[in-house]
């Protein structure tokens, strides 16, 4: 049972690690073409300064990590980093959330780590599509999934940011894809963030309309998945296929909130849709001790919001979804 409990009588037993604020895709409702603003070098913490935080969170009863960005990939080293993490007490559920562009790579490393959990963002099959959305090659996404497949890792969900004029037609083309490789399928709203995302809102798609489109075609049962986020699955009949609905606007999920995120440079954002926050790097680089280290963890999780405010306030948050990864 986790001690951290927060205002809002939640249990926080999560926590969303960013390793890196950079990425090597430029998703335009993530992070803007030419953007300069990335954290320092000397302000990341290192691979020790991590560990000591997620250490300190595990033994006040954490028991979920998950590896975001940026592209949590880019950081040098992250399996290591992975394999650290994997055995300190508490910790058991490490999962990882990337493009997979780097995947090919690095997939038998991270499964060595102890990484078994992976979500995969994909938000289009078509090669011209997926260079407009991301600046990248599709090619390179689609060979790091076969290799996170023949890795050994399960589940891998695929996270699609469903966007009107963008790529809302695509819907059944990734369900049949899930289905031809047993993937996990995962619809998500976008959300306001920074500036691009709320360029992206333009193209806000309620996801009641695409079950009700999938309806159609699909006969589709409650499902389960597991996994420590704000999905709700359905399953596709006659099928393994799961399918989760993201939809922090239409039907937000913020009375069940079980996590909180760490940023780069050692900045725990208490909620993604507000800017509470608490710095840890400080005490971190000026010896702080562990219980003091556990005390100040205890005190963040007293600041943290009730619910975001996206619909209310659709330009509030102003750092870029690269910042805290999702
Ligand atoms: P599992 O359920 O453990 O597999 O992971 P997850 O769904 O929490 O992680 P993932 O990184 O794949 O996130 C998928 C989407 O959910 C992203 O678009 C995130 O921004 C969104 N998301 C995750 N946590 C939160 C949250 O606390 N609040 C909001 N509003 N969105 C979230
Ligand atoms: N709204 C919703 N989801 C987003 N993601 C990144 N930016 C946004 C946004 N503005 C998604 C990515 C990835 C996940 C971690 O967060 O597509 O799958
Ligand atoms: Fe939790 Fe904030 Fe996400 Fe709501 S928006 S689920 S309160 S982190």
């Amino acid at each position: 049972m986790s001690q951290l409990i927060d205002p809002h009588g939640r249990s926080i037993d999560y926590i969303r690690l960013s390793v890196t604020d950079r990425c090597d895709l430029r998703c335009f409702y993530c992070l803007p073409k030419g953007f300069k603003g990335f954290e320092e070098p000397e302000h990341w913490l290192s691979f020790d300064e991590i560990e000591r935080v997620i250490r300190a969170f595990g033994a006040l009863g954490t028991r979920r990590v998950r590896i975001t960005g940026g592209e949590p990939l880019v950081r040098k080293n992250l399996p290591a980093l992975a394999a650290r993490l994997q055995s300190l007490p508490g910790i058991d559920d490490l999962s990882l959330s990337t493009n997979a562009v780097q995947l090919t790579r690095h997939a038998e490393d991270l499964y060595a780590g102890g990484i078994r959990r992976l979500n995969i963002s994909l938000d289009s099959l078509d090669k011209k599509r997926f260079q407009e959305i991301t600046g990248g090659k599709l090619e390179k996404v689609i060979d790091g999934l076969m290799a996170a497949k023949a890795a050994g890792f399960t589940p891998i969900k695929i996270n699609m940011v469903v966007m009107k004029g963008i790529n809302e037609d695509e819907v059944e083309t990734m369900v049949d894809f899930c289905i031809k490789h047993d993937f996990t399928l995962r619809f998500i709203e976008t959300m306001p963030m920074g500036t691009t995302g709320c360029d992206a809102v333009n193209h806000y798609v309620d996801l009641q309309t695409v079950r009700t489109k999938l309806k159609q075609r699909f006969d589709l049962v409650p499902g389960v998945m597991p996994g420590g986020g704000p999905a709700r699955y359905l399953q596709v009949a006659g099928t393994d296929l799961r399918i989760g609905f993201i939809t922090p606007i239409s039907q937000h999920f913020c009375e069940t909130c079980n996590r909180v995120r760490l940023s780069v440079d050692g900045t725990l954002y208490l909620c993604l849709g507000q800017d509470n926050k608490f710095e840890l790097r400080p005490l971190l680089r000026n010896g702080i001790s562990d219980d003091g280290l556990q005390e100040a963890i205890q005190h963040a999780i007293t600041l943290k919001p009730e619910r975001h405010e996206f619909n209310e306030k659709p330009s509030q948050v102003v750092r870029f979804m690269s910042v805290t990864g999702g």
